[in-house]
């Protein structure tokens, strides 16, 4: 039987991270993957060009059973402690928006910098190779890799969520979890596109392709306000992945269509300036043309009404249409096209400082396998590097 100090399963953001760090600690590391690459994810992440951290990454902008959980990994380990680390390997980067951080070039340099921190470090990684028969030991752990024993004292669970199965998203992390007694918090996609029943979608048939920004809230009342898109299938776009994660089955989404624009005052300027202008060629300078007559269809609005003719009750009732205006999600396009996954092995069974188990010694659980989801914008990566960090200070 092979032993190693280290074994990690899964070669993507959290368990590269971790491995570095185990190694330049003088441990031997072995990371195990069954896919042909390292780190997939990363290399589509972003538009190809990985949104890798962001600015304003802090405990806020997780979604956790116990937000407490992230603390301290985020302050040992923060959004500038990898911004330092993409700096010293050279990568170039910008601010896109929000805080949120992208390679100039590509994806690849993010992978790069991790497979070389490992290389630099002696950490051994490798791909296509099937983890089976996982068990305790006196001394650790012991697996089979591609049929090999394969023996350590550490085992780190770092083979993410399900989100994207055709990106080698499997469900080994949450069955180790389950076969050493850990309890799973029920999983679903995150930052994934929402659906609309046939009728819905009909109406919205025209607006495929138009984008506006919008403030997108959930029934808890979290809002959002980014661009969202209408597709073929129903909504998405930044504000409806991110309200995605907050949204619960059956539940309504309110958008403000209006978010940029105090809309009483707009109109009432042009009112006087043009008091026999319609209403939607109004709104027509505030929205997307084609959305403005999808709401002259739904009768949302009035759109042959003069502007002179809006008195206070219309307005109010014309703001209340366009600032609440409800959508009805009948579900989301779910792990295929979700960024993440809700949910996973419950962080109350962790230790929050080295992201070990508090059941069984040796065991760790890193990445999007915990129940430990961000926000759209690099929170994600950020987490992934944070924990993985953790864990690889105490494996
Ligand atoms: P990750 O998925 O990175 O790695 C898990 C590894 O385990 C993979 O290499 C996989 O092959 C391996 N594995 C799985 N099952 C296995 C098995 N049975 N045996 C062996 N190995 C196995 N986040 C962000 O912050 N900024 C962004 O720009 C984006 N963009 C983005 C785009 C898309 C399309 C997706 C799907 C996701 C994002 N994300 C993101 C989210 C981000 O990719 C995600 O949060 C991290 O990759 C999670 O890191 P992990 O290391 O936990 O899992």
């Amino acid at each position: 039987m092979t032993q190693f100090d280290v074994v990690i399963i899964g070669a993507g953001a959290a368990g590269l991270m971790c491995a570095a760090q185990a190694g330049y600690r003088g441990r031997s590391v072995l990371v195990l993957d069954h896919a042909k690459q390292a780190a997939k994810k990363i290399l589509i992440s972003g538009g190809g060009r990985c949104n890798f951290t962001n600015l304003n990454a802090s405990p806020a902008n997780y979604l956790c059973h116990n937000p407490h959980f992230v603390k301290s990994a985020l302050a040992r380990f923060s959004q500038h402690d990898f911004i330092e680390l993409v700096e010293r390997h050279g990568v170039a980067y910008h601010e896109k928006t929000l805080g949120q951080l992208f390679c100039d070039d590509s994806a690849k340099d993010i992978v790069q910098l991790l497979l070389t921190e490992c290389d630099w470090a002696d950490v051994k990684v490798q791909l296509r190779t099937e983890v089976t028969d996982i068990s305790k030991t006196a001394e650790g752990f012991r697996l089979s890799a591609n049929g090999e024993a394969i023996g350590c004292q550490s085992l780190v669970v770092a083979c993410g969520g399900l989100s994207m199965p055709k990106l080698c998203a499997t469900p080994l992390g949450y069955q180790i979890a389950e076969q050493f007694g850990h309890t799973i918090l029920p999983t679903r996609a995150g930052l994934v596109p929402f659906t609309l029943d046939k009728p819905d979608l009909a109406q919205y048939a025209e607006l495929a392709g138009v984008s506006l920004s919008v403030t997108a809230e959930s029934a808890d009342g979290t809002r959002f306000k980014e661009a969202l898109l209408f597709t073929h299938r129903g909504l998405s776009g930044p504000a409806i992945l991110q309200i995605s994660s907050f949204w619960q089955p059956g539940e309504d989404v309110t958008l403000n269509l209006l978010a940029d624009t105090d809309l009483p005052a707009t109109l009432r300027q042009w009112a006087e300036k043009q008091p026999n202008q319609t209403l939607k060629t109004a709104l027509a300078r505030l929205l997307p043309k084609r959305l403005v007559e999808v709401l002259g269809q739904q009768g949302k609005i009035d759109g042959d009404l003069p502007l002179r003719a809006l008195d206070a009750g219309r307005m109010q009732k014309l703001l209340a249409s366009l600032s609440q205006y409800p959508v009805h999600p009948n579900g989301t396009e779910g792990y295929r096209t979700a960024e993440v996954t809700l949910g996973g092995v419950d962080t109350d069974e962790l230790s929050s400082k080295t992201m070990e188990s508090k059941k069984v010694p040796g065991l760790y659980f890193i990445g999007e396998v915990m129940d430990v989801t961000g926000w759209l914008g690099g929170y994600n990566f950020q987490w992934a590097w944070s924990c993985g960090w953790a864990a690889g200070q105490a494996v």
